[in-house]
């Protein structure tokens, strides 16, 4: 949530280089943006915009440094004053997090000066303080960091002090640096074009950054640290459009390779996180929104594929259950981003208690990857639609295949997931792109969509609903297949739309129902039937017949998006990464 980004090094036009990686970070929060750029005589100047950074094609005076920040609101209004940078004195401050205690330094002759309604603004004014005691830059930003309660990175520039100041407890802050510059960003994504070259920040660790020499320490104490260079694997035309109109339905059609790249593993690495499982006495499967339908998918496919019972909880919704946690206990946590906080909390809690963690997350250096004992990268590539479609189905394929390893069966789990894995290549082309569009065009105008499933499709026409609300705006509600004769059949009226995920007699009997009381039935399935009013196929996949499904609802919620005129990347009041609770 909140993208920040800083450069230091020798071009002199620093302003419009962190504009354009902050456009690579706006799926991260779009609601304001801002941009500061030290100056000839060592002074900063800021230029702060309502509204998505995209558009912007600002002009910006020339300098070497500069630092900006892309809003996803916490505190306070969308508004030009509450926009990132703050300025307090000679600091100049953008902030990713929450902090927390902010009002404990607010006292009423503060709070008369303040100039906006944020808890940033409070770190500028903590740090310029410090300076003002005679502390030290260095030690200012330190001491101030130490003081503030909460997930936060900073990214921070003094006047009259060359160089950039970073620090972060629990929201991310990477570094990529080349021969004569460094580049400091919430997300990898945003320097990819520069370099690939890159050192971590990690938890209670700040920087201080000139040019490309680079002092890291620890927030705590001041002690120096060293770091290592690493390349990482990602590749530029990845985090790219290229020919699509938008992110969102180029990462559904990456799916063409993204489930095969998901079970990449080998046998040992798929078997220390099965040991894991085995070794303990319980597991709790933890993520949030579509993650969280995801592993609510992943609990039929551990009850029928290695006979365990998984527990599966939403992260938020954890704390009521963390009395169970204990020594014994995995913890399995499942999130795209790897930043999640409600996931994140939970995990640091668990692991203090001695529980042991699997992680499955898109983001090799995330906070949740590098929490967690066994770390099972889902290598689907950068995603940056708001709306997760290919880190879904990918998150769904790796745990399949646990599920399979788990019952001695990791063979035959493969086989099976390469054999969808090759039919989604083919399912996936312009023709049926045409044949969903043409479905969306009928519904579109719907108040309300309906779906329903069964067995590892309820959990998918969860899934739907909330892939079609978030980026449609039309709301849509999932049910277990059977559940809609116990209250909410009562909704169907003549021509409601119901996507029935799934063609088994019992769910066709179920959309029977829906069908005799005037309902519009479109069937999400591998084979025809006389009840569906519109059919979209999808490959037959036994016990994964969730991964195939999903993929056509994907494509009818973007389909609904572009036909209201809506953008699907960048939904109203969403933001990717939700490092806020
Ligand atoms: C919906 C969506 C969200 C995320 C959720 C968890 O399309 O993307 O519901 O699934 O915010 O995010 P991660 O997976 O990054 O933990």
């Amino acid at each position: 949530m909140c993208g920040i980004f800083a450069v230091s090094g020798t071009q002199r036009n620093a302003g419009e280089r962190v504009l354009e990686g902050l456009k690579k970070l706006e799926y991260r929060g779009y609601d304001s943006w801002g941009i500061a750029v030290r100056i000839e005589n060592n002074t900063v100047n800021t230029i702060k915009k309502v509204g998505k950074i995209s558009t912007s094609t600002e002009i910006f005076p020339e300098g070497t440094e500069s630092l900006g920040h892309s809003r996803w609101a916490t505190h306070g209004k969308v508004t030009q004053e509450n926009a990132h940078p703050h300025r307090s004195g000679k600091v100049t401050l953008v902030h990713n997090g929450i902090f927390e205690n902010y009002t404990d330094f607010i006292t009423p002759e503060i709070q008369k000066n303040l100039l906006s309604e944020t808890d940033t603004e409070v770190i500028a004014l903590l740090i310029d303080t410090f300076l003002k005691k005679g502390e030290l830059p260095e030690e200012a930003v330190r001491k101030s960091a130490q003081k503030m309660k909460g997930r936060f990175a900073i990214l921070v520039m003094i006047d009259d002090i060359p160089g950039i100041f970073a620090a972060r407890r629990g929201s991310p802050l990477i570094l990529g640096r080349t021969e004569t510059e460094t580049f400091i960003a919430s997300d990898i994504p945003a320097f990819l074009s520069e370099t690939r070259i890159v050192n971590y920040l990690d938890d209670g660790e700040m920087v201080y950054v000139k040019g490309n020499t680079l002092q890291f320490s620890k927030i705590s104490t001041g002690e120096s640290l060293i770091k290592r260079d690493i390349e990482v694997p990602w590749k530029m035309e990845e985090s790219e459009k290229g020919k699509f109109a938008h992110f969102m339905i180029k990462e559904i059609f990456d799916q063409k390779s993204s489930i095969a790249s998901a079970i990449n593993h080998s046998d040992e690495d798929i078997q220390k996180a099965v040991k894991i499982l085995q070794s303990t006495n319980g597991s709790y499967f933890l993520a949030c929104g579509t993650a969280n339908k995801v592993c609510s998918a992943a609990e039929y496919f551990f009850a029928n594929q290695a006979g365990r019972k998984i527990n599966v909880v939403p992260s938020s919704e954890m704390p009521n259950f963390e009395k169970f946690i204990h020594q014994k206990t995995a913890l399995v946590a499942v999130s795209q981003s790897g930043e999640t906080a409600d996931v994140l909390e939970i995990l640091e809690r668990g692991k203090a208690k001695g529980a042991r963690i699997i992680a499955i997350t898109n983001v090799e250096s995330s906070s949740i990857a590098r929490i967690a004992d066994v770390h099972l990268p889902l290598r689907a590539g950068p995603e940056k639609a708001v709306a997760s479609t290919k880190a879904a189905t990918a998150q769904m394929a790796l745990l399949y295949l646990l599920a399979t390893a788990d019952a001695g069966k990791i063979t035959e789990g493969r086989q099976t997931l390469l054999a969808l894995a090759a039919n989604v290549n083919d399912l996936l082309n312009p023709r049926y792109e045409e044949k969903v569009q043409i479905i969306a065009e009928k519904i579109v105008k719907a108040p309300n969509l309906f779906i329903i499933g069964r067995n590892a499709l309820y959990p998918m026409a969860l899934e739907s609903a909330i892939k079609i609300m978030e980026v449609s705006y039309v709301h849509a509600q999932g049910f277990a297949a059977g559940e809609m004769k116990h209250g909410p059949i009562a909704l169907i009226e003549e021509g409601s739309p119901c996507l029935v995920l799934g063609g088994d007699e019992e769910t066709l009997m179920n959309a029977m129902e829906l069908k005799s009381r005037g309902a519009r039935i479109i069937g999400v399935s591998p084979k025809r039937s006389e009840i569906f009013d519109e059919w979209l196929k999808v490959p037959e996949a036994n016990g994964i017949q969730s991964i195939a499904t999903i993929i056509p609802v994907q494509i009818l919620a973007y389909k609904l998006a572009v036909l209201k005129g809506l953008d699907p990347d960048m939904p109203r009041n969403l933001a990717k990464s939700v490092t806020v609770k």
